[in-house]
């Protein structure tokens, strides 16, 4: 929040700048006016105007350099100052500004020079004196700045956090506070320190890049390649040597044509950070176009791979990994690569705990594997998280089915048939097996085991002949509370035993 700085001091100092022109003080009026409403920019511009009527004035300037001040455009309000000194170099309050503005901003051996100054055309100055301790403290704690690199994150924070007390625009405590919190992944916390930084420094190249990855990890890549396009516009690095590179070009170009030796190429050096970091962003975002293109046409491996080399671009960009993952995790099940599709989503979930889609797909992944009891488990463990989720709730019911299914006698396997088999097949699969199992047919030894199996497939057959209970037994219901059970219609009670005088006829 921009704040006034020095108000006070000017309306005591009124009264000496009525002495000047008479319209450059009524504009400076206009200006206090338009300051004292906190409307800065405008009390700026009258400020402007009263200098331009009468460029004498070290008020003014300072009057102007306050009001840049509270809109923390330091350089300017830095520049005004100077004038103010310069039109009078007896001017303490000049002075006195300058130092408070240095201080702010850090520069330790300025702010202490400006003070100085004061007390040496005022002996004893009061408000000098105070701010020559507060540089002092200051200088303490930049001591600790320096020495950031051997403290753990919260002696470092405690540190920054004590520059910036003294010195709220520090740019080294500012940059300090930035890198901190990047590594802690606190990218919002990066972007509010950086904002600050970039207002009263808008080409801080650290800054800008810092601030362009958070972005680009809070998944905003379109801000992100802004910033990094911007501080390539700032990088020194950067615009010489591509007009350096393209005079090289056109150079060639008419030392061919004038057969004059050509110069060496320049070296090649790394491109700036900016550079690097606007390329990973573009790279990054081709290859999920090109993923998501692939995968619209249903085009697997092509997916895989465009999503294989998206994740290679920057390991560190959680968020993206986390939607490649998950995108890996359904391609690969289209593959029916399901215990890799398993692996992609479990990444999902361990790069962010709880992801809908994941802890969804790897319960449907779990049944194409087959593994019914962890399927039931996984979708358990998600609708108790969820109480009242109605679409987890289906979940474990739909897995607690399909456990159950998998535990209860396959009629197909048993008949050995598949589960698309028509009428035809399961008559003459049944007729064979009937055959083939027949009590009569078994060896002494394996009669009652032949009896056993001769039951089972009748069993499955009496099922499977009849299309509402094989569409019951295919839904997963259970056939007793359907009706169809021992004792329902067409029950299995024909086959229960098997005594010795035991005949079978088909019944078709
Ligand atoms: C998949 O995409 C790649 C790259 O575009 C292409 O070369 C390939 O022919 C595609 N395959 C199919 C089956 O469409």
């Amino acid at each position: 929040m921009a704040t006034p700085l020095l108000l006070p001091l000017w309306l005591l100092a009124a009264a000496g700048a009525a002495a000047s022109a008479p319209d450059a003080a009524a504009l400076l009026r206009e200006g206090d006016a338009s300051f004292g409403r906190g409307e800065f920019s405008s009390s700026i511009r009258h400020y402007t105007d009263a200098i331009d009527a009468d460029p004498a004035q070290a008020l003014f300037y300072t009057k102007r350099a306050a009001a840049y001040m509270s809109l923390r455009q330091h350089s300017a309000a830095l520049r005004d100052l100077d004038a103010a000194i310069e039109k009078d170099g007896a001017f303490t309050a000049g002075y006195l500004h300058r130092g408070k503005l240095q201080r702010q901003l850090c520069n330790i051996a300025a702010a202490r020079s400006d003070l100085e100054q004061v007390i040496r055309i005022k002996a004893g100055h009061k408000a000098a004196v105070k701010e020559l301790e507060a540089v002092a403290a200051l200088e303490a704690a930049m001591g600790m700045l320096e020495r950031l690199d051997s403290q753990g994150p919260e002696a470092a924070r405690r540190a920054i956090a004590m520059v910036l007390e003294a010195a709220p625009d520090c740019t080294r405590a500012q940059v300090a506070e930035a890198q901190l919190e990047f590594a802690a992944k606190n990218y919002e916390q990066v972007i509010a320190s950086t904002g600050r930084l970039l207002k009263a420094s808008p080409g801080h190249l650290e800054a800008l890049v810092l601030r362009g990855r958070s972005y680009l990890y809070l998944n905003d890549h379109d801000l992100a390649k802004r910033h990094f396009g911007e501080a390539l516009k700032y990088d020194p690095d950067h615009t010489p040597a591509r007009k350096a590179r393209g005079a090289g070009r056109r150079g060639v170009g008419r030392a061919s044509l004038q057969c004059t030796p050509l110069k060496p190429p320049l070296p090649s050096r790394n491109p700036p950070p900016s550079l690097q970091e606007f390329n990973k962003v573009k790279d990054l975002d081709r290859r999920r176009q090109r993923a998501a293109r692939a995968e619209e046409e249903s085009n697997w491996s092509e997916a895989e791979a465009q999503l294989q080399g998206a994740l290679a671009v920057d390991p560190a960009h959680t968020k993206a990994a986390t939607e490649l993952h998950y995108s890996l995790c359904r391609v690969r099940r289209n593959m029916r690569q399901y215990k890799e599709a398993r692996e992609s989503c479990e990444t999902v979930l361990a790069l962010e705990a709880g992801h809908r889609g994941a802890t969804t797909d790897i319960v449907h992944i779990l049944f194409d594997l087959e593994e019914f009891q962890e399927a039931s488990n996984r979708a358990k463990a998600a609708a108790t998280a969820h109480q009242g989720d109605g679409e987890y709730a289906q979940l474990y019911r739909e897995a607690e089915k399909r456990l159950k299914m998998s535990q209860r006698k396959d009629y197909y396997k048993i008949l050995g048939v598949d589960k698309q088999a028509d009428i035809r097949d399961i008559k003459k699969a049944y007729k064979k097996m009937a055959i083939t199992y027949h009590p009569d047919k078994a060896p002494l030894a394996e009669k009652a085991a032949y009896e056993d199996k001769f039951k089972e497939v009748a069993e499955a057959y009496e099922v499977l002949k009849d299309d509402d209970k094989r569409g019951a037994y295919d839904r997963g219901e259970d056939l007793e509370q359907a009706g169809f059970g021992p004792g329902g219609p067409g029950g299995f009670h024909n086959f229960q035993h098997a005594g010795g005088g035991f005949t079978f006829t088909f019944q078709m």
